[in-house]
């Protein structure tokens, strides 16, 4: 049975009852519309815990372009239907009220990493998601917390942030689920056109096969991606490009060709 919460203070109520019983729990955060990456997060979760929570929300402050959010996609039922089936205990969905009582006076800022890749073409995002991130964890209170190697900044930023302040959650990286055309699995993607849909495989066909960064940046543009950068970092590949008014992005390891 899934047991959805929208107070945070009735799921804290509930998980000191688990602690007292000794329990484990993995936590899933997710910004909802889910897909079998999210569910491979669920998946990975419950094979390592006694029970699995997941949270749902869209997360105002890791906006950059008010537009963005305005389109982000919103299917809470259609989300919870996928959880039931796919055996999460606990859903989280609190209000925006809820998890910023202080309006966002208080942030997490993170000085450097932070600051490139995404980071230079979303000025704040960062700020936006370590904040939720750790006021999420800190109310979950789970043993392990999972995230998708898709969003490698953000997974290695979360990382270093729990280091950081000492969170006592382990944080669990996760392989990027993708179609099998290689495209990787976003909630993003169901607002590609059909020709956008077919152009858009070949971003991680090019970062895998380009010699260079800048090799990969050319062959995008020159299919029809605007490309906001190709960058190679600490043995992976990671980029960002659009196609009309859908962003992607994505990262592969440096050299891997399968
Ligand atoms: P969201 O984009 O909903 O993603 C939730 C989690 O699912 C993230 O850890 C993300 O990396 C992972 N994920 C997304 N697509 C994936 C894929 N194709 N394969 C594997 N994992 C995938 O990332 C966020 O939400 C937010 O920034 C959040 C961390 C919830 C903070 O608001």
């Amino acid at each position: 049975m899934t047991r959805v919460f929208h107070q945070p203070r009735e799921w804290r109520r509930e998980r000191a009852e688990q602690v007292r019983d000794g329990s484990t729990l993995g936590f899933v955060p997710t910004m909802g519309a889910l897909h079998e990456g999210h569910l491979s997060l669920v998946h990975r979760s419950r094979a390592e815990n006694d029970r699995t929570l997941v949270s749902i929300f869209v997360n105002p402050t890791q906006f950059d372009d008010p537009s963005d959010l305005a389109r982000y996609p919103r299917v809470l039922e259609e989300d919870l239907a996928l959880l039931r089936s796919a055996g999460a205990d606990f859903v989280l969905v609190p209000g925006a009220r809820d998890l910023y009582q202080d309006d966002f006076r208080y942030r997490v800022t993170e000085t450097t990493f932070s600051h490139v890749l995404e980071g230079a073409h979303r000025p704040g995002h960062f700020d936006g998601v370590l904040t939720v991130v750790l006021k999420l964890l800190l109310l979950a209170a789970a043993d392990r917390a999972y995230f998708g190697e898709k969003d490698w900044q953000q997974l290695e930023l979360v990382r270093g942030m729990a280091d950081a302040f000492f969170v006592p959650t382990i944080i669990v990286g996760c392989p990027t689920v993708r179609e099998p055309d290689g495209l990787a699995l976003s909630s993003r993607n169901r607002r590609l056109t059909g020709s956008e849909r077919d152009t858009a495989p070949q971003f991680a066909r090019t970062l895998r096969m380009s010699a260079s960064a800048d090799a990969a940046a050319e062959t995008l543009a020159s299919a029809g991606f605007v490309v906001d950068y190709v960058e190679d970092r600490d043995g992976r590949r990671l980029g960002a490009v659009r196609l009309g008014d859908v962003r992607l992005i994505d990262n592969v390891a440096v050299g891997a060709r399968e």
